[in-house]
């Protein structure tokens, strides 16, 4: 159903309760997600992103509720990823003479997508399209998350169309922020933060102080996934402020995995600890817990201490992933250790710590290394290492 944002502004985009799984099977939606797409009607008719191509059909149906496709006259395309740019053939054979906005980048990744030869007009940051009683306004937003990712600003409206930034994969019933459940909304902007946008938090940053600087009025924030910021906008903003500071909390987060419960046993003792230094944990079981919720529990933890016994002279194949996820999306400010059991030899643990110190991490110790089945005494080697680690945590917020 088509729902309007302001007079002659409109969302055309398709839900997709079904979604399990974005990028492939690197990203679990567990609530769905949405396409968002955005028509204006001015003088000229103006698209803003389309949906991921599996959804053409319906989209097309929507926008024949409000216009005749054919009489689009211009396409804003923000970002070129298929999820926003998958039905953009489908409107470019509709209305082939549409003009197609794009970023100075957007030039090389949407004719990479789609070896067509469409009427592109790149746009800079402040630049803007006059579309009769409106104007559009571009903001180039690299790295958020793309390079050729940018943001449009419908001026007289004040409305912020910024593509994924801001977003969340939350499928509901309705459009708005004020409508739906605010910790599920709270949890699923986190995690959209904490798994694609955390690499880029130093650019985020830097994007919102450039936002601010401009002293616009924002009324609305229309993101490309979940629902429309109308209510207090710019509370979104103010959470990935905080988010990209990446500021430590007291929290832990212990991962691990184990052949036989001795890795298990150490992950339980160095909890005990944690939580006698006051800081409490969450203890994830690596191939029994969704990739994608312990990134977001790392996210929020100033701790992170990583077990595995030791097979093959290294790790466990289901710790590597992990250990490759911390480095790769750029974690700041943690408090790590390691820890780990083994039989014949006993290389996981200086593994584990080697990785921990190339991701830039502080690392408590040289980690706890527990030959055959931990012992009382081993059991409480653990729980001092876990309050080590209590300790340097708290001592860092303090
Ligand atoms: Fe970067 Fe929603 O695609």
């Amino acid at each position: 159903m088509v729902v309007e944002l302001a007079k002659n502004v409109y969302w055309v985009g398709v839900v997709d309760w079904a979604l399990d799984h974005f990028h492939g099977h690197e990203l679990s939606t567990h609530r769905g997600s949405t396409y968002n797409s955005y028509l204006i009607k001015d003088e000229k008719t103006v698209l803003i992103d389309t949906v991921w191509d599996p959804f053409t059909d319906e989209f097309v149906e929507r926008l024949k509720e409000l216009v005749d496709p054919a009489d689009i006259d211009i396409v804003v395309a923000n970002h070129s990823e298929v999820d926003h740019s998958g039905a953009l053939p489908e409107i470019m054979r509709l209305a082939p003479n549409a003009t197609v906005a794009v970023s100075p980048k957007g030039m090389d990744s949407f004719p990479g997508h789609y070896h067509k030869d469409w009427n592109f007009k790149v746009v800079k940051t402040g630049d803007s399209i006059n579309i009769g009683s409106r104007n559009l306004v571009f903001i180039e937003a690299p790295m958020l998350h793309w390079p050729d990712s940018m943001f449009t600003y419908l001026k007289e409206d004040a409305i912020l169309f910024p593509n994924d930034a801001f977003g969340q994969h939350f499928a509901t019933t309705y459009r708005f922020n004020d409508q739906v459940d605010q910790k599920e909304l709270y949890e699923e902007a986190l995690k959209y933060y904490a798994n694609i946008l955390t690499p880029y938090s130093p650019m985020v940053s830097k994007k919102i102080d450039e936002i601010i600087a401009m002293g616009v009025p924002v009324n609305m924030i229309a993101p490309s996934h979940g629902v429309i910021w109308r209510d207090n906008p710019m509370q979104i903003v103010e959470l990935y402020k905080e988010w990209a500071s990446q500021k430590p909390s007291k929290k832990a987060v212990i991962l691990y995995d184990t052949m036989w419960n001795a890795t298990r046993k150490m992950a339980d003792a160095i909890n005990g600890g944690l939580g006698e230094g006051g800081v409490s944990s969450r203890v994830f079981h690596i191939p029994t817990s969704d990739r994608n919720d312990v990134i977001t529990e790392i996210f929020k933890a100033g701790a992170v201490v990583v077990g595995s016994s030791t097979i093959n002279n290294g790790v466990l194949p289901t710790i590597a992933p992990i250990l490759e996820d911390l480095k790769g999306l750029k974690f700041r400010n943690k408090v790590t250790g390691a820890f780990g059991s083994y039989g014949w030899s006993g290389e996981s643990v200086p593994k584990i710590k080697k990785h921990l110190e190339s991701c830039g991490f502080d690392v408590v110790g040289e980690g706890v290394s527990v030959k055959w089945q931990p012992a009382a005494e081993d059991l409480d080697t653990c729980r001092a290492f876990g309050r080590q680690i209590a300790d340097e945590l708290s001592n860092r917020l303090s």
